[in-house]
């Protein structure tokens, strides 16, 4: 397949390009060659290209940044991808897009479901929600993959922040009363490959098994601990740790129609995260 990739400088899009490679023709573009807010840049991009599939990695991800700059969240992860969306309609291809946990509360107490309701309970869930909504609108046939907790060799990220933050302090504090599921852009960029070659169009969850879930507490702790230093982790509240915007309590997604769809198997969170730290 002829795969276009938008946000390709980004943190997934870097592992997932090559992931791509050996199958399809790849075509990626960085943010100044086709900004997705700009309808004639996407316009301009496609029809050079005229691809089989876009593969959207471009997305505003600041999620505090987001509680400030609304409009900007909006117009990236909104009227982006409905932009994208229009363009796919034009050319009859499929979208693939990438999404979030955050679109829902976190007051579920189970793992979320890909039929279960939304509610983002801050600016960058809400922006993600617009796009996913645009996508459905107007697509018959796209892919939405929503994920949690990302980290990847190609940004900074918890896993990254963790490490420097672990070197530089004998001990830190980490909030333990949020839970989720981390997840490797390994990972999620073979779920994703699987996926797209699949035809099998809907809204998927793709994380790392956590088994039920882990707190930022737990897996910091463990990506101390492989990486041998002897920082000090202490569970902290949300609470004593207040952030612009309001995180879920428990967010995991629930993966059993990723496995019966495509026969993905989620991979252990702790060996996605060796592989990482390359033990
Ligand atoms: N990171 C997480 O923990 C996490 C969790 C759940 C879901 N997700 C989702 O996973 C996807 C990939 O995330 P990521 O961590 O790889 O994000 P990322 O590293 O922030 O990459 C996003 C890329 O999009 C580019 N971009 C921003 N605005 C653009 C525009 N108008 N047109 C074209 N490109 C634009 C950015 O360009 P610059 O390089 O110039 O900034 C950046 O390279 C996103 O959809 C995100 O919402 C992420």
């Amino acid at each position: 397949m002829k795969v276009l990739v938008t946000g390709s400088r980004g943190m997934l899009a870097h592992d997932l390009i090559p992931v791509l490679k050996g199958r399809h023709e790849v075509f990626a573009f960085t943010e100044e060659e086709l900004d997705i807010i700009s309808k004639d840049s996407v316009y301009n991009a496609l029809n050079n290209i005229k691809p089989n599939l876009i593969i959207n990695c471009a997305a505003y991800t600041r999620v505090d940044k987001a509680e400030e700059e609304r409009d900007k969240a909006f117009l990236v992860n909104g009227i982006g991808v409905q932009n994208l969306a229009l363009i796919c309609a034009d050319m009859e291809i499929p979208l693939c897009h990438i999404s979030t946990d955050y679109v829902f509360d976190g007051e579920k107490g189970r793992p979320y479901r890909p039929f279960d309701n939304t509610n983002p309970i801050n600016t960058y869930g809400e922006s993600k929600l617009a796009g996913e909504k645009y996508i459905q609108w107007i697509l018959d046939k796209f892919y939405i993959v929503r994920t949690s907790w990302l980290y990847g060799k190609g940004g900074t990220n918890f896993v990254s922040t963790i490490l420097k933050l672990a070197k530089e302090q004998p001990a830190i504090k980490v909030v333990k009363d949020q839970r989720g599921s981390p997840t490797s852009t390994i990972t999620l960029s073979n779920g994703i490959k699987k996926l797209i070659e699949s035809g099998s169009f809907g809204i998927y969850h793709i994380t790392d098994d956590s088994e039920g879930g882990i707190s930022w507490f737990d897996f910091a702790r463990e990506i101390i601990r492989l990486s041998g230093l002897k920082t000090e982790v202490t569970p902290i509240t949300t609470d004593e740790f207040p952030r612009p915007a309001k995180r879920p309590r428990y967010s995991v997604l629930d993966m059993e129609m990723t496995r019966l769809a495509i026969g993905h198997e989620a991979k252990d969170w702790k060996a996605a995260l060796k592989i990482f730290l390359g033990i």
